[in-house]
């Protein structure tokens, strides 16, 4: 076989700096602290429990994974579609091992997942793949016709038994909420930025700061 073929990684993607990944942490720890003591959100906290009466506690609810990245490409080792293509493209192999800053937009949170939005700049949009929205497209529809890169993110937590590419969907989720037209209901002016429900559990912060993240394109073997 050859080395081309064995190489391919898991998924290629930016990593976190370890020190950033702490600060990302805490603030994703004290957002979901906020929120479930907010009575806006224990309003409709059924998204959640499925029960009126049950209390969730979020920080409980979603189960970290890992080390914070934004995945670029999954490749499954090769076995993904467009996995060799991406693991040549050019662009990939220059930025390969290089430090660049992820600027975190906003936190969401659903009854599958949290996550941060990543705001992709030209240069980093060169590493993401062109496919990316539209492969989504089956599970939502109205993603095909979102920017490119409007899938970016990095997976904070999951709830029990969902895998942590949902993260992405549910991001995409609520992007085509916005586009369709709907504002949601902006509940709360919190200290990170405004509050918004989108209905079936699905929550936006938008940060009135981004949270710039430096990162390292790299990509794990597991
Ligand atoms: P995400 O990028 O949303 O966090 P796993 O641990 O399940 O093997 O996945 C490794 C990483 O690749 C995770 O970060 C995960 O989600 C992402 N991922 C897994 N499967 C897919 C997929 N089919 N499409 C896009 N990303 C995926």
């Amino acid at each position: 076989v050859p080395l081309e073929e064995v190489s391919i990684p898991l998924f290629f993607g930016w990593f976190l700096l370890s020190t950033v990944q702490e600060k990302v942490r805490c603030t994703s720890m004290d957002f979901l602290k906020t929120l479930d003591t907010l009575e806006a959100f224990k309003k409709h906290m059924i998204d959640f429990t499925g029960k009126t009466e049950k209390e969730v506690d979020l920080e409980q609810y979603f189960e970290a994974k890992g080390s914070l990245h934004c995945t670029t490409k999954f490749c499954n080792y090769g076995k993904a579609e467009g996995a060799k293509e991406y693991a040549m493209k050019p662009a990939v192999r220059d930025f390969y091992g290089s430090t660049s800053e992820l600027s975190l937009t906003a936190l969401f949170v659903t009854p599958r997942t949290v996550g941060a939005q990543v705001s992709l700049t030209e240069e980093q949009l060169l590493l993401w793949p062109g496919d990316a929205e539209k492969e989504a497209a089956s599970i939502v529809p109205a993603a095909a016709s979102l920017p490119v890169g409007s899938r970016a993110h990095v997976t904070l937590g999951c709830a029990q038994g969902v895998e942590p590419m949902q993260t992405g969907l549910d991001l995409l989720e609520i992007l085509a909420l916005k586009q369709e037209g709907q504002q949601g209901e902006t509940v709360e002016e919190m200290e990170l930025g405004p509050l918004t429900y989108f209905g079936e559990g699905r929550w936006l912060l938008c940060l009135r700061e981004p949270i710039c993240a430096p990162a390292c394109f790299s990509s794990r073997y597991k």
